[in-house]
């Protein structure tokens, strides 16, 4: 199969979140008019799957290069030869670390990673499905009075998870004491803008981000679980269900994931590479006032819906 933009077939599976790519060839090479139609899906639809693609950890970076320059994990066991390369191979004797929460990748970095993509080697027969919720709809799904009151909020952001990872020796100690420097806890705008789309995105993940500046603990603990709740409703989600060689790709600007930990004792081994994205942005004021005139962003509902009157005012307004 040749990889043109005549061949490139986008096929939504989500309303919200998740498409296919089918017409795709990744182990060869993509010319640029394909390239921008997967782009394209790729923020707009926020997960793309590619199934039936055999190919090689060196054929998955080049594809992953198109999107831009790898990132390498600072915490995660990286490959020895291709420190960009993290395999996942877990089972009921080797659970994988840390990835059964919902998260956004490296949230606690300045610049966290714009995308991540996994190449499923060896699926369990039953399990291990990886859902991922869109922020971009977990945001638009707030209330217009909860939207005005988070704008503007910074939120920190710290490995904190990780730091299990390390021992309590001098050695360890002293390795912890050397991320701490490298990666202190980093303020992170609540409401973020993506840097392509320009939409607002919800920005904090009960893996990574602890505390809203300038409010009380318990006031910020409250806010944040309430947000946090926005990524576990359904509409917002999109579940993949794996196979062996198919590849995802997700925007790690507007999307948290959580890989479901149901397949032990069974194996799951997956190559996953991360890329290189920005500082994040805030979403402001004026970006809102700038969406709504550009009428990007929904209009309230009208009062006269069906469903006996109980229909949101929003589209994705939910009630938790
Ligand atoms: C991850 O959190 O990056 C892992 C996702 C998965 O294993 O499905």
């Amino acid at each position: 199969m040749g990889n043109s933009k005549n061949t490139v077939k986008i096929i939504k599976k989500g309303r919200h979140i998740g498409a296919q790519v089918e017409g795709v060839d990744i182990s060869k090479s993509i010319d640029q008019s394909a390239f921008k139609i997967i782009e394209e899906a790729f923020v707009e639809n926020e997960v793309l799957f590619f199934r039936n693609q055999q190919i090689t950890s060196d054929q998955q970076i080049k594809f992953a290069e198109n999107f831009g320059k790898l990132s390498i994990h600072p915490f995660s066991p990286n490959s020895e030869k291709i420190p960009e390369l993290i395999i996942f191979d877990n089972d009921g004797d080797n659970p994988p670390f840390g990835t059964d929460c919902w998260h956004s990748d490296e949230t606690f970095r300045e610049a966290p990673p714009m995308a991540t993509m996994l190449h499923g080697l060896i699926i369990p027969e039953i399990g291990g499905d990886t859902v991922f919720a869109s922020m971009t709809a977990s945001y638009e799904g707030l209330s217009d009075k909860m939207k005005n009151f988070i704008s503007g909020l910074e939120c920190i952001h710290d490995f904190k998870p990780f730091r299990a990872l390390f021992g309590n020796d001098e050695k360890s100690k002293n390795e912890l004491r050397y991320f701490e420097d490298l990666y202190p806890p980093i303020a992170q705008p609540v409401v973020s803008k993506h840097p392509i789309s320009g939409k607002p995105v919800l920005f904090v993940n009960p893996q990574f981000s602890i505390r809203i500046k300038g409010m009380a603990e318990s006031e910020s603990r409250t806010l944040l679980n309430q947000l946090f709740e926005q990524a576990k409703i359904p509409e917002f989600q999109f579940r993949h269900n794996w196979a062996v060689d198919t590849v995802v790709i997700w925007d790690n600007r507007s999307v948290q994931h959580y890989a479901v930990h149901d397949y032990f004792p069974a194996r799951r081994k997956l190559d996953r590479v991360t890329i290189k994205g920005q500082k994040v942005i805030p979403f402001t004021k004026a970006d809102d006032l700038k969406l709504i005139k550009d009428n990007k962003s929904p209009l309230p509902y009208n009062q006269k819906g069906k469903h006996g009157g109980h229909s949101p005012k929003r589209p994705l307004e939910r009630k938790l």
